[in-house]
């Protein structure tokens, strides 16, 4: 076994114990005094000295132990209850695992996996207390979060290294010293080789060892090289909820699994990943919720932002929508309409219907006509079932609505979605719009078109107007343009006004 992966191994069980290599002499020390390993009873001509050393080996062995002393010298009398250093290691006060305001600069080679982990690495940092920077010049810490995939991968990181190396030796002695870490797959696989050759690197952490990070950082503060590369077999950071590193990020990965076991035969990452393991779908699921809840969020409080979510329901009969397997309930998707309704008023909702899938009665059929009904959509897009091959459909049910009676379904669907899509554009009449001008009608050479926030067709005329955001201007609306129109008539499709001025969207953040 490699002699740092023994240390940490025996470390694990001893939960917080010292991996860094230079506690790790603490350990060894604590042993001895701790117990009275055989090696260390006394020799035969020692016998006459038995008395005294019974004694001593009884006292030492009642007495209090070398971590004792650590513990009661270390931590404070009243411990601030922080979830992260609930249980600090006997060698570390509870205040050298904070992070005391140092802060970090973060920066992710490789793949979508260490973009999360970055994400991972972070939500754990900021907890126990750092700040984040994205200026190097002012970090305290700077950690790498590296890829081993191929060997150009691990060049660069030592080509940053001789770098960071130079930034390091620059630093102001009134400053607290530059912390240099390594964490991910690069970690791993040369585990203490980065630490020997790179004297400067304070510390190392595995994949599966980002949870340590606040302990390994504060061994670092004490001027010593920590490291924990252990994998593990069952980390997910199931619980550490990502913390989305770049503010302007238009994506975010949720990780489903770690690890992997294929083992094809060029590749590194089961040795620097580890086993495959999945993280728990609860977990998963309340990521995806959370979110979820911020692109809600973001929708309410943006202006660029069109508030208009598709929410195709297909059904509104619970027993269709398991045939379909939608993995939904009738009540859960209306209970999501009102979240949504709540989350952003004024919202426009628009879905996809299916009429006449494979198994579906009159009661089913008036439970959509209901749904409709209840939700009131804006838009809707709705069609009749056709089979198609190779569907789960095709193999295991029967389609067996038949094609007249899927058509005449499908009418009444339109006719109601019509009916309630009126009544909820004719609210809009009388009020004055933001709209984004797309260009002209099809329909008529002398009208333009655009869409509202809630991406409803508006048609006006197109006429000379007045620029608010130019000194009153006499412009021609273009596509691209802000305007605001007043609603004079609505129908199901569409709403129709007329011209009132051109804008901008600061300008006209009231009307939206
Ligand atoms: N028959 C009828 N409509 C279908 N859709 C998808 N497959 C079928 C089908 N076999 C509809 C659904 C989907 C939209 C894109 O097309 O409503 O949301």
């Amino acid at each position: 076994m490699h002699p740092l992966q023994h240390v940490l191994r025996v470390q694990r069980r001893l939960r917080w114990g010292p991996l860094a290599s230079g506690s790790w002499l603490l350990l060894r020390t604590c042993r001895v005094h701790s117990g009275v390993p055989s090696t260390a009873r006394p020799s035969p001509e020692r016998q006459q000295e038995d008395g005294v050393w019974k004694d001593f080996s009884s006292r030492l062995a009642s007495g209090p132990t070398f971590q004792h002393f650590l513990r009661s010298a270390s931590v404070p009398q009243d411990k601030p209850s922080s979830p992260e250093v609930e249980d600090p290691p006997p060698y570390l006060t509870v205040d050298e695992l904070l992070g005391r305001q140092r802060k970090v600069y973060l920066e992710t080679y490789g793949c979508q996996m260490n973009v999360n982990d970055t994400e991972i690495a972070w939500s754990i940092l900021q907890k126990s207390g750092y700040l984040r920077t994205s200026n190097l010049q002012e970090a305290d810490v700077i950690l790498l979060v590296t890829c081993s995939i191929r060997e150009k991968a691990e060049q660069t990181i030592w080509n940053r290294l001789h770098q960071l190396k130079a930034l390091k030796s620059k630093r102001l002695h009134s400053q607290v010293p530059l912390r240099i870490g390594i964490l991910g797959c690069m970690a791993e696989r040369l585990k203490e080789e980065i630490l020997n050759r790179e004297k400067m690197v304070d510390l190392l952490a595995g994949p599966d060892a980002y949870r340590d990070l606040p302990r390994l950082l504060a061994v670092a503060e004490s001027g010593q090289q920590a490291a924990n590369v252990l994998l593990s077999l069952d980390e997910t950071y199931a619980d550490v909820m990502p913390v989305q590193t770049s503010p302007s990020a238009t994506s975010a990965f949720v990780s489903i699994m770690r690890g992997c076991d294929n083992m094809c035969s060029y590749c590194i990452v089961p040795f620097t990943r580890g086993r495959e393991r999945s993280r728990p779908v609860a977990s998963i699921l309340e990521e995806v919720r959370k979110l979820s809840e911020q692109v809600l969020q973001l929708i309410h409080d943006r202006d660029n932002i069109c508030k208009q979510i598709h929410l195709p329901a297909q059904s509104g009969s619970s027993r269709v929508l398991e045939a379909m397997r939608r993995g939904y309930s009738r009540e859960a998707y209306v209970e999501l309409v009102h979240h949504i309704r709540e989350s952003i008023p004024g919202v426009s909702l628009s879905s996809d219907f299916i009429a006449g899938f494979c198994g579906e009665t009159e009661e089913d059929h008036l439970q959509t006509v209901s749904l409709l009904q209840e939700v009131q959509y804006n838009m809707g897009f709705l069609f009749a079932y056709s089979m198609r091959q190779k569907t789960r459909a095709y193999h295991r049910l029967k389609d067996d609505v038949p094609e007249e009676v899927k058509l005449r379904r499908l009418e009444e669907l339109i006719t109601v979605f019509r009916e309630e899509a009126a009544k909820a554009n004719e609210t809009f009449v009388g009020c004055t719009q933001l709209v984004l001008v797309e260009g002209l009608s099809k329909r008529s050479a002398t009208d333009l078109c655009g869409r509202n926030d809630g991406n409803l067709k508006v048609i006006f005329p197109d006429v000379e107007l007045e620029d608010v955001t130019n000194s009153g201007l006499r412009v021609r609306a273009q596509p691209g343009d802000y305007v605001l129109v007043k609603i004079t008539s609505a129908s199901s499709q569409t709403l129709k006004g007329h011209l009132l001025c051109r804008t901008t969207l600061k300008d006209s953040a009231v009307y939206s």
